[in-house]
């Protein structure tokens, strides 16, 4: 791990060539927002598409850093949730774009979470065909993860982020104070993506999130380590390298799927409920991918054993027994990840670890073998 971060703000590049942005990263830069947008993009005006919750919080201060700086806005505050991830809701947002006379060379602006970023950054992407977008991602989430790299989406009835286009923005701007009004429960969901750049690629980071996840749940700067800015700057240079090197997903991007096909699986299993959150889902499918890692002899008993446990100490839960009320059957899972991951001949493809920060992608893994350590898993009460 590498981040130097002194209070100033961080700015990790994203380099595409000419679609290359910076993501700044940085306690009270909301106020800056305006600023940037205007030595980007001069004259250009904005459209801010928020939730509810986020509103409430954070979109005065938006709107105040926006007129500050002399750039015009409007906006649309959609209700929060998935269920904004909506062809309905993506009609409202794209006619209210066209409505408020946003026109190629002005802004739309995702101030959100993950639902709100995928959802606008998607409407950026279609409407008057392609405008740019910004990004102010509102959840830890969002700040390490779904704000970078340009994949947006909607849901249709047939399953989550099925219809959506790669569209980079323009500059993504992660402000973690803003995450201090964020619920602990979605702030600790958001720390099993933090925690998937250490294990899938810097052992390093893994140690130090070992010693400082304190500081960085706290957003305490007391010490002057400023370790929620290092940890989300750490997190945002690792995917930002990834994406660099593999934007549209060829190889390596599918590195950053770590503990997501049993993660997805189990959502699925729950119907994308309240009762496990993606970050949920992806603790336990990455104490799964361990596991299964050791249980083919990849890696030390020892050493998945220590992953599992980091992401138990903060509060995350680790195995299906962890979930409230009755788990699902091997068959429902099994199921779940054929569909999600499609088994060729009896294989499967998954990403598994030779270690903390060693991941790899092993695309002949035997079907059976996982569907006998789910079975044991599962039995586990
Ligand atoms: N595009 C990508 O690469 C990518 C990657 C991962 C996930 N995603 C998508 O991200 C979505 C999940 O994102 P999420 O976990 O951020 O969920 P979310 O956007 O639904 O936010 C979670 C909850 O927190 C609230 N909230 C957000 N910021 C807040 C703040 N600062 N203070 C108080 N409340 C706040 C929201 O209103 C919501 O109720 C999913 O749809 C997923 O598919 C996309
Ligand atoms: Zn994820």
């Amino acid at each position: 791990m590498s981040a130097t971060v002194r209070g100033g703000p961080t700015v990790v590049e994203v380099s595409l060539g000419a679609r290359s942005y910076d993501v700044v990263i940085g306690r009270g830069i909301l106020a800056s927002l305006g600023a940037r947008i205007a030595a980007l993009r001069p004259g250009a005006k904005s459209f801010i598409v928020t939730d509810a919750n986020v509103a409430r919080c954070h979109l005065a201060a938006a709107e105040t850093a926006l007129g500050d700086a002399g750039v015009t806005a409007s906006h649309m505050i959609v209700p929060a949730g998935e269920g904004s991830k909506s062809f309905r809701v993506l009609e409202e947002v794209c006619e209210a774009i066209i409505a408020s006379r946003i026109e190629r060379g002005d802004l739309v602006v995702a101030l959100g979470g993950g639902v709100v970023g995928d959802l606008a950054g998607f409407a950026a992407a279609v409407t008057r065909r392609g405008l740019d977008y910004v990004q102010v991602p509102t959840t830890l989430l969002a700040q390490v993860d779904s704000s970078v790299g340009g994949k947006t989406a909607i849901d249709t009835r047939q399953g989550k982020n099925l219809v959506g286009a790669f569209h980079q923005p323009i500059l993504v701007l992660a402000d973690t104070a803003l995450l201090d009004t964020l619920p602990a429960r979605e702030f600790r969901a958001g720390y099993a993506e933090v925690a998937k750049y250490a294990l899938l690629g810097d052992a390093a980071f893994f140690a130090w999130l070992e010693a400082n996840w304190r500081q960085v749940f706290s957003g305490d700067d007391s010490s002057g380590n400023f370790a929620r800015e290092r940890a989300i700057a750490v997190s945002c240079r690792a995917k930002a390298a990834i994406v660099a090197r593999d934007e549209r997903e060829a190889g390596e991007r599918a590195l950053l799927n770590l503990g997501h096909t049993f993660g997805h699986a189990l959502e699925a299993a729950y119907g994308f409920s309240n009762r496990l959150l993606h970050g949920e889902a992806i603790a336990i499918g990455m104490a799964l991918a361990f596991g299964f890692s050791a249980r083919l002899e990849l890696i030390a008993e020892a050493e998945a054993a220590r992953a599992t446990r980091h992401l138990a100490q903060v509060g995350l839960p680790t195995a299906v027994k962890d979930i409230r009320g009755s788990a699902p059957t091997v068959d429902r899972l099994m199921e779940l990840i054929a569909q999600d991951k499609k088994i060729r001949r009896g294989m499967l493809t998954l990403i598994l670890v030779r270690g903390i920060g060693a991941a790899f992608v092993e695309s002949g893994v035997d079907a059976q073998k996982v569907r006998a350590f789910l079975s044991e898993k599962l039995a586990e009460r």
